[in-house]
Parts: structure tokens; C-alpha cells; sequence
């Protein structure tokens, strides 16, 4: 299963990304994950990215297509892989198609930007794991633990309203013509073309989780 991800910041990614993950034994590639891990780590690279990202904004194709490049290199990719935050814009997927990355679904996942500030201000994360909670929607066992390894959880610098507000616009300009691309490649027939599918992502995640497999099973 080769797989990419589409939707708004908040719609539900990461949060799919752990249970299609695990059903089809693939790694998830999530270029939000690798930023933050630049981050903690301290690199050069992290601590560029932390400004950008903090901003709300992009950052450079260059970049990030390098940073995936890399990615796939040391990555087990025998059963397929989920890209999940990757492609953002045009270069990225013209770059991610010209060097020979295959892809069977584009899985969009819709949902309205009325509901994404609530989804976000109350969203914790493992940094260890990627795994996603909601203090409402989605709670850990143990508040502010992960459910896996007991470890804390910590809430996301750019998850301050005004920054959320910021990647929603970024996401209408820059990201979200990424679904007429793959809708029109998908409908093109063209050999090696894609499966292009959406799901609302509002309602209960599990829900929005047999959405998700019964659209990738189609
Ligand atoms: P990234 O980490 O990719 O963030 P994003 O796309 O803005 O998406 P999020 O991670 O915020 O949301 P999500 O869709 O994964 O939702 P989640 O499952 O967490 O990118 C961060 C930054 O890095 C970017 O702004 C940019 O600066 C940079 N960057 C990354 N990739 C880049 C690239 N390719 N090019 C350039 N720059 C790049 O869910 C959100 C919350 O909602 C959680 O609390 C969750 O529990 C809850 N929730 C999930 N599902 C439901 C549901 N069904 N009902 C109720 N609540 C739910
Ligand atoms: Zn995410």
C-alpha cells in the first residue's frame, strides 16, 4: 500500500496515519514528525524550520524534498509506505513524480475550517511516537500521558490560535490545489495514475478510521 494523505491542518492525518500505519504494516513518513525531530534534536535544520513553522508558514521545497529523498533511502519500504504532510505544494509532487515515487492512493480527508481552532488548541502529542491525542475528542487513558509508554505528552508550539488561523490560509494557497491535481492525474487513466478517494473527517475518529480503510479497499 503506497499511499499520500491530503487535508487541512487538524483534519485528522497523523491521527489516520497510526491506524492505516498498522493495518498495512508501513512506515508513515510524516515531514511535520521529521521537522520536529530536527528541532529537538537541535540541527542547523531544526532550528531554521522552528521559525518558519512557528510562523505558520512553508518551508522551503528544497528542503523538504531533500528531507524525504533521504528518508526513503534509509526506510523499509518493502510493503509500501504513507505520506502524511507531503506533498504541500506543486514542486513537491512534480519532484516527488519525476523521481519515480509510486503512488496507489491519494486519501483526502475533508473537513470544514469552522471546526479545526477546537481540534487543535486541544491536541496533545507523544514527540516520541508521533501518536496523536484531543483532550475532548480523543483522550489518553491517563491525561497528559501516552497511552504506549507512560511518557508525557506536550502540546504543539504552533498550535496557538493565531498561528492555526495562519496555516489554514497557507494550506487554501498553497496546498489545497494539490486535490485537482491528483483528482485530475487519478481521472487521467494514465498508466501508474493513482486512486483518489475522500472521506469526511468529521465524526468519531473511529469512524473516520472504516471510512478511511473502506476507501482503500475500493
Ligand atoms: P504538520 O505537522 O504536517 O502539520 P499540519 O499539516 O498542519 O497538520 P497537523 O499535524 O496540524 O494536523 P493533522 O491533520 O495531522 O491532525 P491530527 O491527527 O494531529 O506540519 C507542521 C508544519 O511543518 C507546517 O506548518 C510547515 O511549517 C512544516 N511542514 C511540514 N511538512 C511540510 C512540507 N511538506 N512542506 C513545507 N513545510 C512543511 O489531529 C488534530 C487534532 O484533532 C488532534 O488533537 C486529534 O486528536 C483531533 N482529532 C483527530 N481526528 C478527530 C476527529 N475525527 N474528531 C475530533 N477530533 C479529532
Ligand atoms: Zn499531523
Amino acid at each position: 500500500m503506497r499511499l499520500i494523505l491530503l487535508g487541512a491542518p487538524g483534519a485528522g492525518k497523523g491521527t489516520q496515519a497510526n491506524f492505516i500505519k498498522e493495518k498495512f504494516n508501513i512506515p508513515q513518513i510524516s515531514t511535520g514528525d521529521m521537522l520536529r525531530a530536527a528541532i529537538k534534536a537541535g540541527t542547523e535544520l531544526g532550528l531554521a524550520a522552528k521559525k518558519v513553522m512557528d510562523a505558520g508558514q512553508l518551508v522551503s521545497d528544497d528542503i523538504i524534498i531533500g528531507l524525504v529523498k533521504e528518508r526513503l533511502k534509509e526506510t523499509d519500504c518493502a510493503n509500501g509506505y504513507l505520506f502524511d504532510g507531503f506533498p504541500r505544494t506543486i514542486a513537491q509532487a512534480d519532484a516527488m513524480k519525476d523521481s519515480g515515487v509510486t503512488i496507489d492512493y491519494v486519501l483526502e480527508i475533508d473537513v470544514p475550517d469552522d471546526l479545526i481552532v477546537e481540534r487543535m488548541s486541544g491536541r496533545r502529542t507523544h514527540p516520541g511516537s508521533g501518536r496523536v491525542y484531543h483532550t475532548k475528542f480523543n483522550p489518553p487513558k491517563v491525561a497528559d500521558t501516552d497511552d504506549v509508554t507512560g511518557e508525557a505528552l506536550v502540546q504543539r508550539d504552533d498550535d496557538k490560535e493565531e498561528t492555526v488561523v495562519k496555516r489554514l490560509t497557507v494550506y487554501h494557497n498553497q496546498t489545497e490545489v494539490l486535490l485537482g491535481y491528483y483528482n485530475k492525474w487519478a481521472q487521467s487513466g494514465l498508466p501508474g495514475a493513482p486512486k483518489y478517494r475522500k472521506i469526511t473527517g468529521v465524526g468519531p475518529v473511529e469512524q473516520v478510521r472504516d471510512a478511511a480503510f473502506a476507501a482503500l479497499a475500493e
